[in-house]
């Protein structure tokens, strides 16, 4: 393969990142370039570093995550104390412990199932019919149909919400944070209220049957009190569906701007790692914050209690090189895209499942028919970069 072919899937991604963030973007990659950790007066601290990320990460006693600057304490007035993203300490983990068993093969394919079957009908019907097919708007219903299982509510419910307007209410709750605004106002936290009490309504039937073929009916079976567990649907329809939608068009582009389609069609034994480099190459999720509670030094800068560290995962993963499925990842960056530590994304199968659902059916489509990407838009001034419209046509 053509170092000019591979260029033009780095290009989109540039692309990608640029139109979220024109000034922000080059500045962070900028900055980690020259020194693994910089402090920025009135921003906090930056660390860009896949070693020193980690570091922090793994280190729950002197870096919290919900403290005052940082993103968890931010969703305390719209979804509860109990969101895991706002928790810290022997709280957080005893709430992690209860949940160990939540994700078993079964009860994963039971979630996204039969949202991966409703996708493989709107794919097929839209491409059969000689149309394009808009990738980002299909993942969005797939994050719906995810939700509406993690909210327990059965397909034939009257009232039920359609999957794009169960995805819209999760994403009207998740795009209320903004990088550099440490609070919501008063406005914002009724907006998400009213959201989050929409999507409660059913969640709590669920809990309350306790029919543990349900979300929240396992999640009562696990031993989660309701409260628990309505912080736990709330955490997971807020945090997982901006990050899949941003992801999967991305994989998509990234592996057919590369040329790798084809083969992959030819042989599946490659699926796990072009995953896996794109995760690595895309870092759906490009920064975490954490503040600092006692002194320390980090990469030979003096840290002090009160500090903002700015954790730059963006850097640290796409400093390691261009996009090159199959080459090897310092132990140390492994993963770090879905963080480390106590908090670690605990949405990883059900993300992973979500995500080889709809490659395998893009790559089973192409092998009977091809298709090609045949228009794209990035998001513009969006937290999480995206691609805006991904379409594909038959080739
Ligand atoms: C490609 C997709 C995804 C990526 C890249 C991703 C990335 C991450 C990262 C980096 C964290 C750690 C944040 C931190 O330490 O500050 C995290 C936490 C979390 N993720 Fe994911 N995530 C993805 C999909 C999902 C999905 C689909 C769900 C659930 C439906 C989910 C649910 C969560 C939750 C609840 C947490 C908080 C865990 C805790 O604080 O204990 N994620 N994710």
């Amino acid at each position: 393969m053509s170092s000019g072919v591979r260029s033009k899937a780095e290009r989109w991604e540039q692309r990608v990142q640029l139109g979220a963030h024109p000034l922000l973007y080059p500045a962070i990659r900028g900055l980690g370039s020259i020194r693994p950790v910089v402090r920025l007066p009135g921003l906090g601290i930056l660390v860009s570093e896949a070693a020193l990320v980690r570091e922090v990460l793994m280190d729950s006693q002197r870096f919290i995550k919900n403290g005052p600057s940082g993103s968890g304490a931010l969703w305390t007035p719209v979804v509860g104390p109990k969101a895991l993203v706002n928790m810290d300490g022997a709280e957080h983990r005893e709430l992690r412990r209860k949940l160990a068993d939540l994700f078993t093969p079964g009860s994963v394919s039971a979630i996204v199932e039969p949202a991966a079957d409703s996708l493989h009908d709107r794919l097929h019907h839209g491409l059969d019919a000689g149309g394009h097919v808009d990738l980002v708007d299909c993942v969005k219903e797939l994050a719906g149909g995810v939700i509406s299982r993690l909210l327990g509510v059965p397909d034939d419910a009257p009232g039920r919400l359609p999957n794009r307007e169960l995805f819209n209410l999760g994403s009207s709750i998740s795009s209320l944070v903004r990088l550099g605004r440490p609070t919501l106002t008063e406005r914002q936290i009724a907006k998400g209220r009213s959201a989050v009490g929409v999507l409660a309504g059913p969640a709590r039937a669920a809990y309350r049957k306790s029919d543990s073929q349900t979300f929240p009916g396992r999640l009562r079976a696990l031993g989660m009190t309701e409260e628990e567990a309505m912080g736990i649907v709330s955490a997971f329809v807020m945090v997982g569906t901006e990050t899949l939608v941003s992801f999967v068009p991305r994989l998509i582009a990234l592996l057919a701007d590369s040329g790798r389609i084809e083969g992959l069609v030819e042989d599946r034994s490659g699926v796990p790692s072009a995953v896996n480099e794109a995760l690595r190459f895309t870092v759906p999720s490009p920064m975490m914050l954490r503040d600092v509670v006692s002194p320390c030094t980090l990469g030979g800068v003096a840290i002090r209690a009160g500090d903002r560290l700015l954790l730059s995962t963006v850097h640290a993963s796409k400093s390691l090189g261009g996009f090159e499925p199959g080459i090897p990842i310092p132990p140390h960056a492994r993963q770090l895209w879905f963080g480390a530590g106590p908090h670690f994304c605990i949405g990883m199968p059900l993300a992973m499942a979500e995500i080889n659902a709809t490659l395998s059916l893009l790559l089973d489509r192409y092998a009977r028919h091809p298709w090609v990407v045949s228009s794209r838009q990035v998001s513009r001034g969006v937290l999480i970069p995206g691609y805006r419209r991904l379409e594909l046509a038959n080739a």
